[in-house]
């Protein structure tokens, strides 16, 4: 059957003013262009992420030329190409992490940032991986470089981020542990792979973590809480610990004793992937597409879906993204 042409508009969802999930409203804008080095896909499915929720709230404002509508992943058929595209064409089926434009029918993506589905993947899956794996790999291995036998503590393991930091970590051979805030997201983060999940309601996770490490602690800390985690992290932590922020849910501010710090040379670190380089970012790719796109492809690795929604009822998606009821990706439908 011949393919359908690229229409002049498109239906996506646009933040109409900053609020909670309503302010999301579905809405026609032009099909974007692909310029200079950039693919236009048509969107089969787009993940969901915390930082959409942020932008939504007027929180995370997108980089400066970067588009208004919410969505930095997607997963699609390249149905354009600008100039000076040389390793994508038409008819393409791609994962592609975006700065901005997900949540609807079209977006542009940057070549480097575009992806292969790897092997058989389904389309919903596909379009929940770059966000997280690039997120989860650049923090991981390139600022944290976690190494075959340390220990990852990761905290909210259930979430996106965390579903993928287990997966990933343990398949590369990191001893991990994971905290969750109830029984059936501590099972979920063991099926994956963590070898220890401690309900933070429950138990404290820094004894838990001692336990587990016969008191040496966590070599690497991937941490999205903030605020009080923070103190009780570098308590957690081994000798030489690396301490990687990507998100505050619980506040950016801390009182900190930053004697450990000194003591057991801890590395703290941190941070956010939307405004970094495109070249940056198709470095990251590169290594993705090297070291874990294999384990995803032979089912190693499996993205952790909890629930699709049609694109239109994107507010439902962030009211259920933020009761925080879900286990793993939440993903949008065009
Ligand atoms: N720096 C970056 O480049 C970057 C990129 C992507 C995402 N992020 C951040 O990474 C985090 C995870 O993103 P995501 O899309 O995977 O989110 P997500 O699926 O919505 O997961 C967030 C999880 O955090 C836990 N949580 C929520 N509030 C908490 C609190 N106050 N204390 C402890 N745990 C809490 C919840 O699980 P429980 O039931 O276990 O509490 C929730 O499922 C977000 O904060 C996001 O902003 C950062």
């Amino acid at each position: 059957m011949p393919k359908s042409p690229v229409p002049e508009t498109m239906t996506c969802v646009e933040i109409s003013e900053p609020g909670g999930p309503e302010v999301l409203k579905p809405t026609k804008r032009p099909v974007p262009k692909p310029a200079k080095g950039e693919v236009l896909i048509r969107i089969a499915a787009a993940g969901v992420n915390r930082p959409d929720c942020t932008q939504r709230a007027g929180r995370y404002a997108p980089p400066p030329g970067v588009t208004d509508i919410p969505g930095l992943e997607a997963a699609g058929e390249i149905v354009a190409v600008g100039d000076q595209v040389a390793d994508w064409k038409i008819g393409d089926k791609v994962c592609a992490l975006l700065a901005g434009g997900g949540y609807a029918e079209y977006a542009v993506a940057p070549a480097p940032q575009c992806l292969p589905v790897p092997g058989s993947l389904g389309m919903v899956e596909a379009g929940a991986l770059p966000e997280t794996f690039f997120t989860v790999w650049s923090n991981l291995y390139d600022r944290a470089r976690l190494k075959t036998g340390e220990t990852l503590l990761v905290h909210g393991g259930s979430s996106g981020i965390g579903t993928t930091a287990i997966q990933v970590a343990a398949k590369r051979g990191a001893h991990v542990i994971a905290t969750a805030g109830n029984a059936e997201k501590c099972k979920v983060c063991l099926d994956l792979g963590a070898e220890r999940a401690i309900n933070y309601k429950e138990e404290d996770f820094v004894e838990a973590v001692k336990q587990f490490t016969q008191g040496r602690g966590a070599d690497v800390v991937l941490d999205m809480v903030g605020g009080d985690y923070i103190p009780r992290n570098i308590t957690a932590m081994a000798t030489d610990g690396r301490h990687l922020s990507i998100a505050f849910l619980q506040g950016s501010t801390a009182e900190v004793n930053f004697m450990p710090v000194m003591l057991k040379r801890l590395t703290m670190t941190g941070a956010t992937l939307r405004p970094q380089s495109v070249e940056r970012k198709g470095e990251i790719a590169r290594a993705l597409r090297e070291h874990v796109w294999p384990m995803i492809a032979n089912g190693e690795i499996k993205p952790v879906i909890h629930t699709t929604f049609p694109l239109a009822e994107a507010a439902e998606a962030h009211r259920l993204m933020e009761s925080s009821r879900h286990i793993g990706k939440i993903v949008l439908i065009p």
